[in-house]
């Protein structure tokens, strides 16, 4: 079968990726004749694992292509995936010109039965619009179906996620459409994935309900971290205690800064704009919003209480992008952090594994290092920002011999308090008591050790 994907972003490369896995002809098409150039030549304008050789696998077994021709694209087509854009507007609710666009496209190229499938997160009720755009560009006689075939991929396990989904979920009315769809995902449906076939407005709505829900749990968390630090309690052992009842489970379940990226921080805002469109009220996904902008706000506190005074200071930052494996740094906590770092006179010293290219544009004043050593020398404290595997077994001796002041503040618990300090280092995390380093003179003597209260 002959797949378009329109949108050579994140999603549309991923899903055009796997798709051709599955044995479909697919062609990727985007407008940006640069982007299109450079995946012609083998650049991949993203850092995935797993994307750059699937690509190249699928291209070289002659079932992937790239063009910019769109309307060829839609004629050679039996189904057209919409994976473009659907950026936020300022007042939360969803810019939907791309959409549009692509909806008049295939509104002009109409030659036959198409299965019209929004991959993209896009507001309930926009299956509707494009069905409207496309019956009125075409003309009565245009035959087609519209299908929502919400994605769920995280960034960093793109592939693994789309090849090795929790479910699948397609919303349409039309019996034809859902045949084509599911003869696509085949090879998905044989291995056993559970299937969700719907109308078009709940399968929307799930792309919505199931990412604010994730985002409930991880402001949540966040909350009960901070009323930890206030009781002197642990949130990690109180995570754990919790994730243990199946009915919770433990996944996202982790403190930190609070959520960023280009999903949670973008769908939850729509849903709750969309909620108040509809006359509703979303109360949680609001006070979710609330809480994740109150919890870097906390972060941002945290900082000037552990290194005593911001301004004047030194800070080595470790991590960058919104989340580990990705060089995405879309409303990434740590780019906050570093700006609102440097708005307080402190100087800024980063590390990424990934995300540095991203960020020398965004963040002019900070001085970009090879490793987190080089980061840190000279620092007055070294914030763990983004849990890169790699940040997970620093070495503080060496830490310590280069740093000003021997201080981690890691938003991201990768460390045993007791471990930093045994190794000479005061150790601030989230939601656990901040650990002082043994005395330079009673190294290796616990009872010289002392675990403070944070300060609130
Ligand atoms: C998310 C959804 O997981 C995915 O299903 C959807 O398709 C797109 O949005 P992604 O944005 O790639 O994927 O990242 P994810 O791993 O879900 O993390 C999102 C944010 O939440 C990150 O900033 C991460 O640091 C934060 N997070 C996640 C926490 O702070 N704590 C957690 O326990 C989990």
């Amino acid at each position: 079968m002959k797949i378009s994907v329109i949108g050579t972003g994140y999603v549309g490369l991923v899903t055009g990726a796997c798709l051709a896995d599955f044995g479909m002809e697919v062609i990727g098409v985007d407008k940006d004749e640069a982007k299109i150039g450079a995946l012609r030549a083998g650049r991949i304008p993203i850092y995935e694992p797993g994307l750059e050789n699937l690509l190249k696998k699928n291209e070289q077994e002659g079932r992937l292509s790239f063009s910019t021709d769109i309307p060829a694209a839609i004629q050679g087509s039996t189904a057209v995936f919409i994976a473009v854009g659907t950026p936020p507007l300022p007042d939360g609710s969803t810019d939907l010109t791309f959409i549009r666009q692509v909806a008049g496209s295939i509104a002009e190229n109409l030659n036959g039965y198409k299965v019209i499938v929004t991959k993209s997160t896009v507001p309930i009720g926009t299956g509707q619009l494009i069905s409207s755009i496309v019956r009125a560009g075409a003309g009565r006689d245009g035959e087609f179906a519209v299908v929502s075939n919400p994605e769920f991929l995280r960034e960093g396990s793109a592939i693994e996620d789309f090849l090795r989904p929790d479910r699948v979920v397609i919303g349409t009315g039309d019996p034809h459409a859902l045949r084509i769809m599911l003869d696509i995902y085949s090879p998905l449906r044989n291995a056993g994935v559970p299937f969700v076939t719907t109308d078009v407005e709940s399968a929307e709505l799930i792309k919505y309900a199931s990412n604010s829900f994730l985002a409930t749990k991880i402001s949540f968390i966040n909350e009960m971290a901070e009323l930890c630090e206030a009781l002197g309690a642990d949130v990690e052992v109180v995570a754990k205690g919790m994730g243990l009842d199946a009915r919770i489970g433990n996944q996202f379940l982790h403190p930190g800064p609070g959520f960023g990226g280009s999903c949670f921080p973008k769908d939850t805002r729509a849903v709750a704009s969309i909620a108040r469109a509809s006359g509703g009220r979303l109360r949680i996904v609001e006070a979710v919003l609330e809480v994740n902008d109150h919890t870097l706000r906390r972060m941002l506190s945290k900082l000037e209480t552990a290194f005593g005074s911001l301004a004047g200071a030194t800070a080595a930052v470790l991590g960058l992008s919104f989340k580990p494996e990705t060089d995405d740094v879309r409303e990434s906590p740590a780019v906050a952090i570093v700006r609102a770092l440097v708005e307080r006179g402190c100087r800024v010293r980063a590390y990424d594994p990934a995300a540095m290219e991203a960020c020398r544009p965004l963040l002019p004043e900070v001085v970009f290092c090879v490793n987190p050593y080089e980061a840190a020398t000279g620092a007055d404290g070294l914030v763990i920002v983004t849990e890169w595997n790699q940040f997970r077994k620093l070495q503080f001796e060496a830490l310590r011999d280069v740093m000003r002041r021997p201080l981690i503040v890691d938003l991201r618990n990768l460390y045993k308090p007791q471990e930093v300090a045994d190794a000479g280092l005061r150790y601030v995390s989230v939601g656990r008591a901040t650990v002082e380093p043994a005395a330079p003179d009673s190294a290796g003597d616990p009872l010289a050790r002392r675990a403070v209260k944070e300060a609130p």
